[in-house]
């Protein structure tokens, strides 16, 4: 029996929102209409669904958007998706909309709810991976990572600029509430004198020696980058940990919070989410499902949802030890 054809996809976005994820849905649009299927947009990812607040989206609805950050179809870390009863909803709403399959952009949260929504309705789907957090399993980079990474960097850059004026140690808060990537990849790019990760276990005497060496090497200020999920404190327990070692120290907190959600998509992660984009609406065409598209070593690869969400991306370790040489 020949395979059932898909005429209508629908999209979504879900969880926190990345810049990137409007190129990604003009994207998925773009290649729905180059392959002659209907394409739905689905506001504020699951809890719409659940409201069935749908539109109709042609090539045009998603002019000029490649380039603007946060996600024109809306997020939402819905928790009544998370019951058995918002799903069921959320199904009905599927079948109303004669809606064949759907493209999920977001993070490993979004893919466990879709990945329950198919084994519970039979849905198909394709994860996108869109977060700045970079910890989706499966692929090398998540739409979004590079731009707050840059923008991370950017502030630290004009931080950095103060703490060298007044001598001072900053310790500067980035996001990450489970993954140290942003704080790596920004402290090694700003030069910071530690970089504190909850993939490697921290101590107070390791940050103390380091501030010393730092003193010793005749630096008169520096920048200790913390990320979000930090397990040995929160920056500012680390700065009163710090302040009562070295009384004299002139300490600072800064937290760089949801700044690094917002703004213009990097050039790599425009591309980034139009490659994806395009591959997710060809896999589902293909009839794939419960599989996420990425990018791994240059290339489109696909990754069983299943591995996808129970994995992590691996840091670099050896990364760190890039940024113990370098700050010597
Ligand atoms: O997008 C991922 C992330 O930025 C995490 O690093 C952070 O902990 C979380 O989102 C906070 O998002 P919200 O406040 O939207 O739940």
């Amino acid at each position: 029996m020949p395979d059932k054809i898909l005429k209508k996809i629908g999209v979504l976005t879900s969880g926190g929102d990345s810049p990137g994820m409007n190129a990604a849905i003009r994207a998925v649009v773009r290649a729905c209409a180059y392959y002659k299927t209907q394409c739905i947009g689905i506001h504020r990812g699951f809890e719409g669904l659940i409201h069935n607040e749908t539109c109709e989206l042609g090539p045009r609805s998603v002019r000029h958007i490649i380039n603007k950050g946060g996600t024109f179809l809306k997020t939402a870390r819905s928790e009544k998706f998370k019951t058995a009863e918002g799903r069921k909803i959320a199904a009905g709403a599927v079948v109303d909309n004669q809606i064949d399959g759907l493209i999920i952009i977001g993070g490993d949260g979004s893919f466990r709810g879709a990945k329950d929504f198919y084994e519970e309705f039979g849905i198909p789907f394709i994860g996108v991976p869109g977060t700045i957090d970079n910890d989706i399993f499966g692929t090398d980079f998540t739409i979004g990572y590079d731009t707050a990474l840059n923008t991370a960097m950017e502030a630290i850059d004009r931080i950095r600029d103060s703490a060298t004026s007044h001598n001072r140690v900053f310790f500067i808060e980035v996001m990450g509430r489970d993954a140290g990537f942003i704080a790596l990849g920004s402290g090694i790019a700003s030069g910071a004198q530690e970089i504190l990760i909850p993939e490697r276990k921290d101590s107070l005497d390791d940050l103390f020696d380091s501030l010393k060496r730092s003193e010793q090497a005749g630096k008169n200020s520096s920048i200790i980058v913390v990320s979000e999920g930090e397990e040995l404190g929160n920056v500012y327990e680390l700065a009163n940990a710090t302040k009562e070692k070295f009384p004299e120290y002139d300490i600072r907190v800064s937290v760089l919070g949801y700044i690094q959600r917002g703004g213009h998509p990097s050039c790599m992660d425009r591309i980034l989410a139009s490659r994806l984009g395009v591959a997710a609406v060809e896999a589902i065409l293909d009839h794939k499902t419960n599989i996420m598209v990425g990018l791994k070593s240059n290339r489109i690869v696909q990754t069983p949802i299943e591995e996808a969400v129970k994995k992590h991306n691996e840091i670099d370790i050896e990364l760190l030890k890039i940024s113990k040489i370098l700050v010597i």
